[in-house]
């Protein structure tokens, strides 16, 4: 297991679309640790493959005591909706006041290759939107209105980066 650098905002590839994972194999499962290590570390609750340079369609979030491995996930149903601080630990430092939806169902696989179903209310739905983003290409930035409304937030913050 390994903690690895965290591309920052500007990299191509937190906008280039991650790529289908075929082979549950060691090396997915190899990714998949180093992903939880890396969050934990920086610390945040949620890291997609591209964070860390690595194209698969892959991601992990921890939040509320559950901690998910998610492979080739899809946002399958969405309902309601909910606005609140956002941050990214690659858009290290701001923050911004981002609307998503406030339940979100998510189908995946786990790192064997077997379907999971995940449903997030409030704070674990917006991470799973926000990673289910980073996986297009998205960043949290491209629902904000105006750029303007980004917040600094000091190391003090209580807020948690995904
Ligand atoms: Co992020």
């Amino acid at each position: 297991m390994a903690i690895l650098p965290i591309v920052q905002l500007g990299d191509p590839i937190l906008r280039t679309p991650s790529i289908q994972v075929r082979h549950f194999d060691r090396k997915l499962g190899r990714l998949l640790d180093d992903l939880t290590d890396t969050m934990r570390d920086a610390p945040g609750v949620g890291l997609a493959a591209n964070q860390v340079g690595r194209p698969d369609r892959v991601c992990v979030i921890e939040i509320e005591g559950r901690h998910l491995e998610l492979v080739n996930p899809v946002l399958v149903r969405t309902h309601g909706t909910q606005t609140d601080l956002e941050g990214c630990l690659s858009v290290a430092g701001f923050y911004g006041p981002t609307a998503r939806a406030l339940d979100a169902v998510v189908t995946a696989q786990d790192r064997r290759g077997r379907p999971i179903r995940v449903s997030g209310h409030g704070f674990l739905a917006r991470a799973l939107q926000h990673e289910l983003d980073h996986l297009e290409g998205l960043l949290y930035l491209d629902h904000l209105e105006s750029l303007d409304a980004l917040q600094r937030v000091g190391p003090d913050g209580e807020l948690e980066d995904v």
